[in-house]
């Protein structure tokens, strides 16, 4: 097997693709919760309006100081753990995020030497709420290309430090959390990724962003007066975009591989909006009982949701080895991501 090119030994030569499996998961969330009611005392909102328009409870929420490295070496910990992986036998590491502990350093360099993975290389990825979904795709073919044989791959989000809690239209909306898996070489007969498909669409920019504090408008005092350093949303925009867009990109994925949407097992969506999940779960004629819901405890954490609702629907019994798993986001950007596997663990 190649060890990894980026080690010093033999020179990387592509060999035919390999199947890559999720051979470890593992999330975290902060402690500290930030409920409906809570909101109800920041702004002018109700806990019935938010469950209803949302479906969303609680949400974890960190403790100033606590960046998005420290959750995600949390969840890469656990990951390893469950991969029987050591950090030094980690190649790549792909953190998916919006929220990076600083603009540079990389919060992939952070993590890395938080967790030892000494003979890694890696980068931060921005999608947003795509960034696991893409994050998975970039790890694999580090792993399928004979790269590297074990990826680390995490989405991970500290949004509070980007939510303008004055603001009700998007406060209610998110938390934070992390989620890492590792990636490893399958057998061919092994279940694994099968497939993925994304897209962009930049045109939608303007609908979901955060203003100031790059290089078009750096952060100055009047940035931050006029809180430009906070989320920005024209909700309505993204959730037609959402709806549409994750039944279009499941659609694609299930057809080009022969899957009728009746044979998947689970159907792993991004969790922002509880209606946009059920409209596209609907649409695409899936059940209740093979979606997974999990908003309710966490909000929309961004890159983190779709590993946290893995490992929930682990917890409750509804994923198994073998099962056919649709995982499926879409983000500001826009972003739009799915990946079609096997569970393996
Ligand atoms: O992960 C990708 C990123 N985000 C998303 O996917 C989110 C996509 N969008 C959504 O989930 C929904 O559009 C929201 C939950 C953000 C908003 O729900 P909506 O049903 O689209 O509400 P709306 O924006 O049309 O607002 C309806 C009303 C407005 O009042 P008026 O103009 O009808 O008087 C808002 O001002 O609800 C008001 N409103 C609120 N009221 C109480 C907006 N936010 C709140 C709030 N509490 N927190």
């Amino acid at each position: 097997m190649v060890s990894g090119s980026s080690a010093v030994g033999q020179p990387f030569r592509a060999a035919s693709l390999r199947r890559v499996k999720i051979a470890g998961l593992s999330t975290f969330v902060p402690p500290k919760l930030l409920t409906n009611d809570d909101l109800e005392t920041l702004v002018d909102t109700t806990n019935e309006w938010i469950l209803q328009r949302t479906g969303i409870q609680q949400r974890h929420i960190v403790d100033p100081g606590t960046a998005t490295s420290d959750l995600a070496k949390e969840a890469a910990l656990g990951a390893m753990r469950q991969a029987g992986v050591t950090p030094e036998q980690i190649g790549f590491i792909v953190v998916g995020t919006t929220t990076p502990d600083t603009i540079f350093p990389s919060t992939a360099c952070v993590l890395q030497t938080k967790i030892g993975a000494n003979n890694a290389w890696g980068f931060d990825l921005g999608a947003a709420c795509s960034g696991f979904t893409y994050a998975l795709t970039t790890g694999m073919q580090m792993v399928a290309s004979g790269a590297h044989d074990h990826a680390l791959v995490v989405g991970a989000d500290v949004m509070s430090s980007i939510i303008d809690y004055k603001d009700r239209t998007t406060c209610v909306l998110f938390g934070d959390g992390a989620g890492a898996v590792v990636l490893s070489p399958a057998a061919e007969d092994e279940a694994g990724i099968i497939d993925f498909a994304h897209e962009i669409d930049g045109t939608g920019g303007p609908a979901l962003c955060m203003p100031a504090g790059g290089s078009r408008m750096p952060a100055s005092h009047e940035t931050v007066d006029q809180r430009l350093h906070y989320v920005k949303q024209d909700g309505q925009a993204v959730f037609k975009f959402a709806v549409r867009k994750t039944e279009e990109i499941a659609r694609r994925i299930l057809n080009r591989n022969g899957i009728d949407p009746s044979e998947l097992d689970l159907f792993v969506s991004h969790q922002a909006n509880r209606r946009i999940i059920t409209a596209a779960a609907d649409r695409l004629g899936l059940p209740p009982e093979k979606v997974i819901i999990n908003l309710q405890m966490y909000g929309n954490t961004t890159a983190a949701t779709i590993p946290l609702a893995l490992a929930d629907a682990i917890r409750e019994g509804r994923l198994k080895r073998g099962d056919l798993v649709l995982l499926a986001s879409v983000g500001a950007g826009f972003t739009v991501g799915s990946v079609l596997l096997r569970w393996a663990l």
